[in-house]
């Protein structure tokens, strides 16, 4: 059954278009790519799924529930979460208190019980979550003090904090080195193997999504261009046509 639906889903940045008429459907447990050139609109795209980016057309269906007017934090709410191409942290803050911060967030707690036992509970919770991304060593570092792999960690951290049941990932693996690359992915690929979540992934790296993926969506130029299985998808000479000239220099572990 489907737990995401884009239909005929049009988006843009004021007059601009960039996506048009994208329909999609996620299903429940599954591991959904979208690939594409720079700038097909897969970030654009996942806007619209997380609710950052309001559609001029078309409708989103949540567990069936009509999303489309929904914004971000009710969607967050509701189970949708979204992790960024760039980081998205309070650096001043440890490790700890981020992932703290999002289980507040998602458990509504107010000052004065942060005060009391329920304070103890949010900290255990935030360990427990560090250490599900392996950062139980780092949890009183400030954010800023990790390296860019633990801050993509951590954002994970945060982002698993608030319990969603469909993870929207934009290029966890952008700006990381070839060292760094592996971590993240052992975790999603773990997330995928919980079997608790559906996942949306945005990523270049070609050789990752094939491995992981149940199926992969095609983005190009702001249109759906295909999707279907990892093979059906290599096999497809429009996916590699779409690519020529953008594939080959993305195809590394760097920007
Ligand atoms: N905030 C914005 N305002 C105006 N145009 C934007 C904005 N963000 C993206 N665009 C444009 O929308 C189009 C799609 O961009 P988008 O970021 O969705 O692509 P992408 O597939 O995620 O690319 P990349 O692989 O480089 O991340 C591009 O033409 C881009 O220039
Ligand atoms: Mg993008």
């Amino acid at each position: 059954m489907a737990i995401l639906e884009l239909e005929q889903i049009a988006v843009g940045y004021g007059r601009f278009h960039v996506i048009e008429d994208v329909s999609l459907s996620l299903h429940e447990g599954e591991f959904l790519s979208i690939i594409g050139p720079n700038g097909a609109g897969k970030t654009t795209l996942i806007g619209a799924m997380s609710g950052a980016l309001a559609p001029s057309g078309g409708r989103i269906l949540f567990e069936q529930k009509d999303v489309t007017r929904w914004a971000a934090d009710k969607r967050a709410r509701a189970g949708i979460g979204r992790s960024y191409q760039k980081t998205h942290l309070f650096p001043n803050l440890t490790a700890r208190a981020n992932v703290q911060l999002a289980v507040q967030a998602r458990r509504g707690v107010r000052l004065r019980q942060v005060l009391s036992r329920v304070a103890q509970e949010i900290q255990a919770e935030a360990t427990e979550g560090l250490r599900q991304v392996g950062l139980e060593g780092h949890a009183d570092l400030s954010a800023a003090a990790l390296s860019h792999g633990d801050k993509r960690k951590l954002e994970l951290a945060m982002l698993l904090a608030l319990q969603p049941k469909v993870l929207l990932l934009d290029e966890p693996t952008a700006g990381m080195s070839l060292a760094e690359a592996p971590a993240i992915l052992d975790l999603i690929a773990g997330l995928k193997a919980s079997g608790r979540y559906s996942l949306v992934l945005v990523e270049h790296k070609l050789e990752v999504v094939m491995r992981l993926s149940d199926r992969v969506a095609v983005m190009h130029q702001g249109a759906l261009l295909t999707h279907g299985t990892p093979a059906e998808v290599m096999a497809n000479p429009e996916v590699e046509r779409a690519y020529l000239g953008t594939a080959h220099g993305r195809a590394n572990y760097g920007q």
